[in-house]
């Protein structure tokens, strides 16, 4: 798997640079990155299937049975982690299983491959929520509706060809939204899910700051990390051990929510400064 791939994808929290000059960074990024092979679902759980001991034949995953947290009355915390799965997935998974931790992955659709299909396998079968983070990570408000509707449906399919999870929860890319963007959220059956801590980690690559930023988090908070920085793993020790020991509840975003439905094409934050927690 290249970083270089990883590298040239802005991450959601980044101001997107003035077009030309992004251009020109992207273009001299891509010339010495190998050529991305897009994903063939079908291929892909064709592989899978062979690769796993014991299969019998093409079955949905099997998730933990829900939870019922009643966070209005416990503290409760969403972490979530855009931009992946990459090589620091798995570690972040470990960290996160060791406090029994749920969690919420934004996927990018270009990051599903044959190397990463087993981690979002993983990712469900730990009980974690899977959401849409867009194919390849444009600022979707510059498409046009039938681009936001194929950056969303085809990793939708991705997603669902690997891990047999629909989704139904999409971030967009540097939180840029509008009307259109919303429209084919929409169509698509999915809520946007933005935050309301922002642990700049993309930009800060110290793992300290990292874990005090995200170890602020108030009840009902979304907060917003990337699996694709090892520094961010990194930061899992410390920030998991700060905020358990302050009392939270690790939860995904849909049990963040408990009964409250999360609606096709809707905004939401978290709950923190909303009142109802
Ligand atoms: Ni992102």
């Amino acid at each position: 798997m290249s970083l270089l791939l990883v590298l040239g994808l802005p991450a959601c929290g980044q101001v997107v640079a003035p077009a030309g000059l992004a251009r020109r960074d992207n273009a001299s990024r891509v010339r010495s990155t190998p050529p991305v092979r897009p994903a063939d679902p079908a291929l892909m759980v064709l592989r899978l299937t062979l690769a796993q001991p014991g299969w019998r034949g093409r079955r949905p995953l099997v998730a933990p049975a829900p939870r019922a947290i009643r966070c209005p009355q416990v503290k409760c915390v969403a972490l979530t982690f855009d931009d992946g799965p990459f090589d620091h997935t798995g570690p972040v998974l470990d960290m996160l299983a060791a406090y029994n931790a749920r969690a919420t992955f934004f996927v990018v659709g270009q990051m599903v491959t044959e190397q990463t299909g087993p981690l979002l396998r993983r990712m469900v079968s730990e009980g974690h929520e899977l959401g849409n983070h867009s194919w390849d990570h444009p600022a979707l408000p510059g498409l046009s509706a039938d681009g936001v509707h194929a950056q969303l449906g085809r990793t939708q399919e991705a997603v669902r060809a690997v891990t047999g999870v629909t989704m139904r929860l999409f971030r967009p890319p540097y939180g840029a939204t509008d009307d259109k963007v919303a429209g084919e959220a929409r169509r698509e059956g999915l809520a946007q899910i933005l935050w309301d801590v922002d642990t700049m980690d993309w930009r800060d690559r110290n793992t300290p700051l990292v874990a005090r930023r995200a170890a602020g988090a108030r009840a009902g908070s979304v907060v917003l990390m990337h699996d694709i920085h090892k520094s961010t793993a990194d930061a899992m020790p410390a920030l998991l051990r700060d905020l358990h020991a302050k009392g939270y509840t690790f939860v995904t975003v849909s049990e963040l929510y408990g009964t409250r439905p999360l609606l096709p094409g809707e905004r939401y934050a978290g709950e923190a400064s909303t009142g109802r927690r």
